[in-house]
């Protein structure tokens, strides 16, 4: 079933692989961001051009409030996607299209670790996180941290993010929103663009869990 999508993610190019993201921010001077960090095309060329080293070591909290790094999931195949509990369309889409793909895996999606990493680690704390993974597939991990580590891991990945700057309570943060795919072995196997069919999806992961 074909899902509808925000009108922003329609333009051809590598505009629609952009999740919430508003072209003025792209070409903006980055407001929240730091002076030496890459912009938003940097960050997605290099991702898109597979020149760039994409992963990396990480330490967060998880939604139970225990403190999580990147080898706890080594063993699992680690699929893992950047957002925010707030984001009102593409976030919730996309962690639900990951569900249904792990439902049509059956026992595979066992040697599966879906994981959620917030972008907004101040509202997303561990309790709201529970909250909103709830309505997922229970393997999900969620994770939150002070804003150094979620920039770290962040920019690991290559993620592009920016709280818009606005004094509203209910603010948005642009983010890209690619769904990483890292190996039982810790390393970056490669990335799915946003939006992909759970059919799609369900693909990519079987062709990674098999034996090569
Ligand atoms: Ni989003």
């Amino acid at each position: 079933m074909r899902r509808t999508r925000p009108e922003r993610r329609e333009p051809s190019g590598w505009l629609p692989l952009l999740c919430c993201l508003t072209v003025a921010s792209i070409f903006a001077p980055a407001i929240a961001a730091e002076p030496a960090e890459p912009s938003a095309v940097e960050l997605i060329e290099g991702l898109l051009s597979g020149k760039a080293p994409v992963g990396g070591p990480f330490e967060l909290t998880d939604h139970t409030g225990h403190r999580r790094t990147d080898v706890d999931f080594r063993g699992k195949l680690v699929v893992l996607y950047f957002g925010y509990t707030s984001c009102p369309d593409v976030c919730p889409t996309e962690l639900q299209a990951i569900t249904l793909a792990l439902d049509k895996l059956g026992t595979a999606a066992d040697r599966v670790q879906p994981l959620f990493v917030t972008v907004d680690p101040e509202r997303d704390t561990p309790a709201r996180l529970a909250d909103f993974i709830s309505a997922f597939d229970p393997r999900f991990v969620a994770l939150t941290g002070a804003m150094p580590a979620i920039r770290k891991a962040a920019l690991a990945y290559r993620v592009y993010f920016a709280k818009a700057a606005t004094t509203a309570e209910s603010y948005p943060v642009d983010h890209t929103g690619f769904v990483y795919l890292v190996g039982a072995d810790g390393r970056y196997l490669g990335f799915l663009p946003p939006g992909l069919a759970p059919d799609a999806i369900a693909d990519a992961i079987r062709a990674q869990l098999q034996p090569k």
